[in-house]
């Protein structure tokens, strides 16, 4: 069956920060801390870490499919050209890795945001909001202007998500069998 892809877009020139400081302040206030890769070190460890709940998030997200094994993950997202460890925003409770949202910025300029997510029992209370922020803080300091993101038409949650920063409908969606 045909799925027709969500593409979106944010005006980074346009978005206002002050607006979704506060999600990320009351996130910290209920003791959710926020790093990147490159700040916890781009480690086998962490590598590791990082599928592990990039797979578990994935999941839930309409007619995904199978997920990559590690090896494929690593190979097809990790090293590449685009990823950057700076640009991979993650969400700490205590020592558990909680959310990510991961960014690349492409050749063409603008950023990608490639993947956000969140494990199932802390969704509801703006983390994946105060996540994007410092995706979007990240794609501002390499100078893109656009944030760029594509949805299956069912993942509303990720759909609102984005809707509710401020994206926008990128164009026609895409069409795929
Ligand atoms: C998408 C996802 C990251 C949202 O995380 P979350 O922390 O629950 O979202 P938040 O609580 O920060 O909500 C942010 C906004 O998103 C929207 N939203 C969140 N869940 C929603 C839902 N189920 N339906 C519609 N809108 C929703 C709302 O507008 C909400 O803001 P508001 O409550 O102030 O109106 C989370 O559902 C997830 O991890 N899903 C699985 C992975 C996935 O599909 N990722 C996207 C593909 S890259």
């Amino acid at each position: 069956m045909a799925v027709e892809w969500v593409r979106l877009k944010l005006d980074l020139d346009a978005f206002d920060d002050a607006r979704f400081e506060p999600y990320l302040r009351s996130c910290r206030q209920t003791g959710v801390e926020f790093t990147t890769m490159a700040a916890v070190g781009d480690t086998a460890e962490h590598r590791r870490a990082l599928y592990d709940l990039n797979k578990t998030c994935a999941a839930d997200i309409p007619e995904r499919g199978e997920f990559y094994t590690y090896d494929e993950y690593v190979a097809q997202r990790v090293e590449t050209p685009t990823f950057d460890p700076r640009g991979v925003v993650l969400a700490l409770d205590g020592e558990s890795w909680i959310g990510m949202a991961t960014t690349s910025i492409q050749p063409e300029g603008h950023a990608f945001s490639e993947m956000t997510g969140l494990l199932a029992s802390h969704r509801g209370k703006g983390i994946s909001l105060a996540m994007k922020l410092l995706a979007i803080r990240f794609a501002r300091s390499q100078d893109a202007r656009l944030l760029r993101t594509i949805h299956h038409p069912a993942n509303t949650a990720a759909i609102g998500m984005n809707r509710r920063l401020g994206f926008v409908d990128d164009g026609p969606h895409v069409s795929t069998v």
